[in-house]
């Protein structure tokens, strides 16, 4: 039970409380008002309109090809739904490595036209003047480091990033870099559990994990994994509290099979 359940709306000063109380906090994934409105009125904390919507919306093999229009359409949707979760949005591939004024633009029509309550960015150092830009017009800026899924084709893989004392180093600055510039939260993707604590307790702000152990401030899924709508997607990271998929595609058969059987509707189900 959340010590904050009844607030109004979650701030990015009730995330950080919940760091400084010892209070997990929680985050998912959603793209769409229907999905967005169930997992609010659950209680979850940080609501992530993902760039994963590549993957689980529209059937990208990565996140790269999202626009900032689609991005917007996603947010805009979750937005109307949302009445306590923080609203966090990914901001695409493209919009803010160039230059920080391209930055700002891309954060400021996310903010404007979605009504979302904050901007997600992936890197360190390299896009530090991006996020000071941004945050110059007042708005949240979480950081992301780790598996940063736009890099994809410098790693070449998804797995385990920082296993190496160099790139775990790095990612130690940058995730003090993130503080110092004024990120409100930093999001640690699949690194060892052990690297995921020393970075929760290397800065006083939120660190939210995933696939980065159990001692950072709080944890976040893509809802379609959490659910069991995606089936191929198997990290150890990952606990599934539902087999959707199995459970849709029976609905879906037994329509069908009532359709062809001319069961469906009966006497009471029509005018
Ligand atoms: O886009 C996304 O869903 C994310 C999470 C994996 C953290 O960035």
């Amino acid at each position: 039970m959340s010590k904050y359940k009844d607030a109004k709306r979650v701030t990015t000063q009730i995330l950080k409380a919940m760091k400084d109380g010892g209070e997990k906090i929680s985050m998912l994934t959603a793209y769409d008002y229907s999905m967005a409105r169930i997992v609010d009125d659950a209680g979850i904390d940080i609501i992530l309109v993902g760039d994963s919507a590549s993957n689980v919306m529209a059937g990208h093999e990565t996140t790269l090809p999202i626009t900032l229009d689609q991005m917007i359409y996603h947010a805009t949707s979750v937005v109307k739904a949302v009445k306590r979760s923080f609203v966090v949005v990914d901001l695409p591939f493209g919009t803010y490595q160039s230059d920080p004024k391209g930055a700002l633009k891309a954060a400021i029509r996310i903010m404007k036209e979605s009504g979302a309550h904050g901007v997600k960015l992936e890197g360190g150092a390299e896009i530090k003047e991006s996020i000071r830009r941004i945050l110059t017009a007042g708005i949240p800026v979480m950081g992301h480091l780790g598996l940063t899924p736009q890099s994809i084709y410098k790693f070449g893989t998804y797995t385990v990033r920082a296993k190496e004392e160099e790139e775990a180093a790095k990612l130690v600055e940058d995730a003090k870099l993130l503080e110092k510039v004024g990120c409100f939260g930093i999001v640690l993707e699949k690194i060892p559990a052990k690297l995921g604590k020393i970075v929760a307790e290397s800065v006083e702000i939120p660190v939210i994990g995933i696939g980065a152990g159990k001692d950072v401030d709080g944890q976040v899924l893509v809802i379609h994994d959490l659910l069991g709508i995606t089936k191929e997607f198997q990290p150890r990271f990952l606990r599934r509290y539902l087999d959707l998929y199995a459970e849709i595609k029976g609905a879906v058969e037994h329509y069908i099979k009532d359709v062809k059987d001319k069961d469906f509707p009966n006497e009471k189900e029509q005018y």
